[in-house]
């Protein structure tokens, strides 16, 4: 099948080999460390590393004084061993000779104050000046490195906005107007009508007179219309940032992939990663603790990476436990960081580099533990590591050329994000619904995952939508062919409610989902004395905000009742969910938000009136996830428990680890993996 013609989700990579490997600084040792280091590398099965990302300076100590005699020595060392490198342009640290001679380019904070050096990602990245420089440390690195062929791919800069996205600087100020008057077709006019600026009476006669929205500067709440958009500029103008680095890696050579390790906010990833040959994404599951159901932090971390590109690499997974300056991560037990990195390879990724090979002996991550610690002596974390790459070496081309299996697709969409982000009205983040479900479902043995609402909904059985506030008529025509054709759909609350420009639609809502939907709603409202009672199941589902629907073609399945205080709006009785007969599919509406206690309820229902099949059956926090070609299917069992767990319902095949039968049941141990081979 040609692979562009897949939902971008399920994109399969193109990598000949399973990438298996680490973050390496060579500039931290001395350079006579490179020799014992590729060789112990090649020990543990690495065949790749990742370099340089932050070598600003010593790779060019002076202005077009470029010296890259350390890298390509460390290329080289590792070649001999079989290694292959993934490269950094190093951005994200501009050199102190360079922000010394321009404090101009330096971020400023929402005080107007200016970073100072020190640390990363000080620079602005829409200084053109800056940009200057960005692309001439970019094409010295490509143009010394093109030749060589151990250099395999790049990756741009490091974590785009893992510190900071905003800037008030005034480049950035020019840079937003120049968005704006692209967006707006150099119309001040269509700009009033998309801001509002009717109210409060905000009208521009001109573009040059528009300042970032700061809210901490203005007396009441901001525009919305103009927040949006500057979220959207942030979007925009760091992938504009990035491609000018991509146009020219693609140039020097055309061989190379490119990819960029997120994931965070207020980047757009699909479109950020159309430049890209595939997105990435740096996992630290010890951010959420190291408890048995903690593995859903990490997993919604690889679904964002994995909705933009489909498969995708993993350039820094735990190596240990995490310290910076003020922090120190607990410390995951033995086998816990080989089951976290199957974790992420079980959502898509087909390549896995741990941060880091040694932990540095300095600066401020000094106990951001490597897999080796700073005395260079191989303990139980490199025995881990070496387990891991074997096993990866010996299994890689069976997981190469899979993608994961998505039977329900969560909606995924940064438009979503950033509605809420800047005007919420104290309701759940959609970002916060999304989890809840992937957990629930994740937890009852389901194929679930987030897809993007701009991609292709082609193989989904079920689409759960939750609070997709803004949506235009392309995404609801998409939403009804998908319903129309056979699929279940799943909507909550304030779906529909907006348009692009964040403005409240002028119809009834849902607006354009009214159809598929059957439904209006009435009228809404939020109250801590409401509980919501599905009909017939005998269950109450606390929710403090409620829609009043009324079903034009939908049935009723729960209805509002009150348990104090009754209002005199939303009547007893009045419905509070819906489904509605369209086409060949049905379409559930949720007039309230995903809750703890409702999510179980509903999602069970829906698992039920879909006839999804489960993956297997084991405890609660057992991951059971299944990637799959057209010739195999390979079912990942992964425990998170601290102790041995059975798990049945599994399919026939050959456990690729331990390389025995499975007949449908195993045992998996503490924290251990399983791969069935069907
Ligand atoms: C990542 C970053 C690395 C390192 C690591 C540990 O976010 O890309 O450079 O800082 O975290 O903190």
């Amino acid at each position: 099948m040609n692979q562009l013609s897949l939902p971008r989700h399920q994109r399969p990579s193109t990598f000949d080999q399973f990438l298996f490997g680490a973050c390496y600084y060579p500039e931290h040792w001395d350079r006579s460390w490179i020799e014992t280091d590729a060789a112990l590398m090649a020990q543990a099965h690495v065949n790749v590393v990742r370099m340089a990302e932050f070598a600003w300076t010593l790779m060019e100590p002076r202005r077009g004084a470029f010296d890259f005699s350390l890298f390509k020595a460390a290329v080289q060392a590792l070649k001999a061993q079989g290694i292959d490198t993934i490269l950094c342009t190093p951005t994200a640290t501009p050199p102190r000779w360079l922000t010394r001679d321009h404090p101009e380019w330096m971020r400023v904070d929402r005080n107007g104050v200016p970073f100072s050096h020190g640390t990363r990602q000080h620079c602005c990245t829409n200084h053109p000046e800056f940009r200057a420089e960005s692309r001439r440390i970019t094409r010295a690195m490509a143009e010394a490195f093109k030749d060589d062929a151990a250099v395999i791919g790049w990756q741009t800069d490091n974590e785009f906005y893992c510190h900071v996205d905003e800037c008030y600087c005034e480049s950035c100020q020019i840079a937003f107007r120049d968005w704006l008057r692209a967006r707006y077709n150099q119309s001040v006019k269509e700009l009033n009508h998309a801001w509002g600026t009717l109210f409060w009476s905000q009208q521009y006669d001109d573009f040059t007179e528009i300042e970032i929205p700061k809210k901490w500067r203005q007396p009441a709440p901001c525009n919305p219309s103009a927040l949006l958009d500057y979220r959207r500029f942030l979007s925009d103008s760091i992938t504009s940032f990035q491609r000018e680095q991509v146009e020219i890696l693609r140039e020097v050579n055309p061989s190379w992939w490119i990819t960029h390790n997120g994931v965070f906010y207020n980047i757009d990833y699909y479109t950020f990663a159309e430049d890209l040959d595939f997105l990435s994404v740096d996992v630290y599951p010890a951010f959420w603790g190291t408890k048995p159901e903690c593995f859903i932090g990490a997993s919604q971390l690889n679904e964002r990476c994995r909705q933009a590109t489909g498969t995708f690499l993993v350039p820094e997974q735990c190596g240990g436990p995490g310290g910076q300056l003020d922090f120190l991560q607990p410390t995951p037990e033995p086998g816990r960081m080989r089951l976290w990195a199957y974790q992420s390879i079980a959502h898509g990724a087909d390549g896995m580099l741990h941060f880091r090979w040694r932990t540095c002996r300095y600066g401020a991550e000094l106990h951001w533990h490597g897999i080796l610690d700073h005395d260079n002596v191989p303990r139980r974390r490199f025995e881990e590591f070496t387990q891991e790459g074997a096993e990866l070496k010996r299994i890689g081309s069976e997981i190469l050329g899979t993608t994961k299996r998505v039977d329900v697709g969560i909606s995924f969409g940064y438009e979503q994000d950033h509605a809420h982000a800047v005007m919420n009205f104290s309701r759940p983040q959609p970002d916060a619904q999304r989890e809840l479900i992937l957990a629930e479902l994740m937890r009852r043995k389901i194929a679930v995952g987030y897809v993007n609402e701009a991609d292709s909904y082609a193989g989904l059985k079920v689409l759960i939508v939750p609070s997709a506030i803004i949506l235009d008529a392309v995404r609801a025509k998409k939403i009804e062919a998908f319903v129309a054709a056979g699929g279940v759909l799943l909507v909550t609350a304030t779906t529909g409610q907006r348009d692009v420009n964040n403005h409240a639609i002028e119809q009834t809502l849902p607006g354009l989902l009214s159809e598929v939907l059957g439904i209006t709603v009435e009228g809404f409202g939020k109250t801590e004395h409401r509980k919501m009672c599905l009909k017939g199941a005998g269950l109450e589902l606390p929710a403090d905000y409620y829609e009043i629907i009324k079903c034009v073609t939908a049935e009723p399945l729960a209805h509002w009742r009150f348990e104090a205080n009754p209002g005199s709006e939303a009547a007893e009785g009045t419905v509070g969910l819906s489904c509605n007969v369209f086409g060949k599919g049905k379409a559930f509406y949720l007039g309230s938000f995903m809750n703890a206690s409702s999510a179980s309820v509903l999602l069970q229902m829906l698992c039920e009136q879909s006839g999804l099949e489960t993956l297997g059956v084991a405890d609660f926090n057992v991951c059971i996830i299944e990637r799959r070609a057209e010739d195999r299917r390979l079912t990942f069992v992964l425990n998170n428990y601290p102790e041995m767990k059975l798990v049945e319902g599994l399919p026939l095949g050959r456990e690729l680890i331990t390389e025995k039968y499975c007949d449908g049941s195993l045992t998996v141990p503490a924290f251990g993996v399983a791969i069935v081979r069907s």
